[in-house]
């Protein structure tokens, strides 16, 4: 039976007509306990879902839909080592990344534990003896550099998770992150380094990706030209394609490996977040592990009425299938997490921008919402208009990290108003005093969805819950939608568009094949090239 034909979702439909036309005002006057009975805690976070357009009638026929949708044996399957990329015949197995030692996890026939703490323990005496400044360049001196060089999956988490563990950083290492073809990134990472000291992490599964390969050519060519005479020193790769990185002159000693089943935007937790470890120290990424797995663990075994990453992927589908939602925004009250939208921007959109489902069918609704934000309170200057008074339905994801250190509370406590405001204005609005509020353009409609995730300090264990629960809500949205969330068919097409244009403005030449608005592009960049 098609998703939209099941009785669960019709009777959404009828729901949804039935309850649009009640503010959450009054759902709130009506019901004072509405904020405690609908949050949820969890090891330290605190999850506020009472500001959303539902009542228990709204979740009860959400949790049947995921009955209908078979989400617990989904979510069995998750575990179990399934099939569950389809299109790649994989298991998707990031959360055995987090396992602790001895779980048995099987892909297939193979036993993965140990050989992913064999590679944890090879990371670990790296990672250590980079600390101590053991690793050393080609001219004898220490490295006290770190290039990452790799693109989405390879790129953001590892990013985002540096950067937001700044305040646990052990070590004088100087990190860099280059992602973009764009040369100003690599050459403003390059600028400042010393090519004595400096070592490129080059971050690939795939060891295919055509930015990160050319990246590390400039590497290389940048070490060369200023006289290094042992590149191979000054590389490590992390890639699922080991031949290929032996290949490209990497010494077998210098790789480490994860694994085909594990997705680039699930990979931080491999030694993709090689970066982390050296900035933060070993046991600061095992704990960043042990948070992810503390939510692996809650969304295995708790019931779908008390399961967060459960609730959450559902009101998602709520609004999105419902209301009709096209975007849901994230704004972190917390700076540590300013790459958080760019990262669940690769992590949803391109696990979930699926219009095939998992029979080889088009689906019939919509998927993926378009993620988007940035963090509190410079959202209140420069979008929040549009979420107040716009036209469009936004669910929005607040953010609230609870960080008391004294030397702060100035900005702290203003931080956090705003951010509690926020969601009080979006709900309540004030169209409930229209009397006073004149003229119209003053009146805001409220009635607006929020969530409030509150924590306290952002430590590594919270981080890597806070990382899991937004993986395991895309899962549990494409377990409705019955879509592959692993693979990403969509980005081939312009990668091979982009290998052929490549070749014809290597050889000052269009083809004759391309619609007349790409050969005028190509057109007008070659005469760029030939008038200079
Ligand atoms: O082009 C999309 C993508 O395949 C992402 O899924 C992935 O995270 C990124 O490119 C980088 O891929 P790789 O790690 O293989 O270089």
């Amino acid at each position: 039976m098609r998703l939209t034909d099941t009785p669960a979702w019709r009777k959404l439909q009828q729901h949804q007509k039935d309850i649009s036309g009640i503010h959450m005002r009054d759902m709130f006057a009506a019901d004072p306990d509405r904020a405690n009975r609908l949050s949820i805690e969890l090891d330290g976070i605190y999850i506020d879902y009472s500001k959303h357009r539902i009542t228990a009638e709204t979740l009860d026929l959400l949790f049947s839909l995921a009955d209908q949708a078979d989400l617990k044996n989904r979510i069995d399957a998750l575990f179990n080592g399934s099939l569950l990329n389809r299109s790649e015949q994989r298991p998707a197995l990031h959360t055995a990344l987090r396992s602790p030692a001895g779980t048995a996890i099987k892909a297939g026939n193979t036993d993965i534990s140990r050989p992913i703490h064999d590679e944890l323990s090879r990371m670990e005496q790296f990672v250590n003896r980079l600390r101590a400044g053991e690793i050393k360049g080609y001219s004898g001196k220490s490295i006290n550099t770190l290039i990452n060089i790799g693109i989405g999956g390879s790129d953001l988490g590892p990013r985002l998770a540096y950067d937001a563990l700044k305040d646990f950083k052990t070590s004088s290492l100087s990190v860099h992150f280059v992602a973009n073809i764009d040369a100003r990134e690599i050459n403003a990472a390059l600028s400042g380094s010393d090519p004595e000291t400096t070592v490129f992490m080059v971050s690939s599964k795939s060891f295919s990706t055509e930015e990160t390969l050319t990246n590390a050519k400039t590497a290389r060519q940048w070490l060369l030209e200023r006289g290094c005479n042992e590149p191979e020193k000054h590389f490590i790769a992390v890639t699922a394609n080991i031949t290929a990185a032996e290949n490209s002159g990497m010494p077998s000693e210098n790789i480490f490996k994860i694994w085909d089943w594990t997705g680039g935007r699930y990979s931080v937790w491999s030694a993709i977040g090689l970066p982390v470890a050296a900035s933060t120290g070993m046991d600061n990424f095992y704990q960043f592990l042990a948070g992810a797995h503390c939510m692996d663990e809650h969304l295995h075994t708790r019931p779908l009425a008390k399961n967060i990453p459960v609730i959450l992927g559902l009101l998602d589908i709520w609004y999105i299938n419902f209301f009709n939602a096209k975007t849901l925004a994230v704004i972190p009250y917390d700076q540590s997490l300013h790459y958080l939208p760019g990262y669940l921007s690769q992590l949803i959109m391109e696990s979930n921008g699926k219009y095939i489902d998992q029979d080889n069918q088009p689906v019939d609704y919509n998927t993926s919402a378009v993620i988007w934000g940035n963090v509190g309170t410079n959202a209140q200057h420069a979008f929040m208009q549009f979420l107040h008074q716009g036209t469009h339905l936004t669910p929005v994801d607040f953010l609230l990290g609870m960080n008391h250190s004294e030397d702060q509370k100035a900005h702290q406590d203003i931080l956090v108003a705003n951010c509690i405001a926020q969601g009080e204005a979006l709900m309540a609005g004030n169209s409930h005093m229209l009397s006073e509020i004149k003229p119209d353009y003053k009146i805001i409609p409220g009635n607006k969805p929020s969530t409030t995730i509150m924590y306290g300090q952002l430590t590594p264990y919270t981080l890597g819950m806070l990382l899991a629960m937004y993986e395991h809500r895309t899962f549990v949205q494409a377990s409705i939608w019955n879509i592959n969330p692993f693979d990403q068919w969509g980005v081939e097409l312009s990668k091979k568009i982009s290998a052929s244009i490549i070749d014809e403005l290597d050889g000052h030449k269009t083809n004759s094949t391309h619609d007349s608005s790409t050969s005028n592009l190509i057109k007008r960049y070659l005469k760029s090239i030939d008038s200079k």
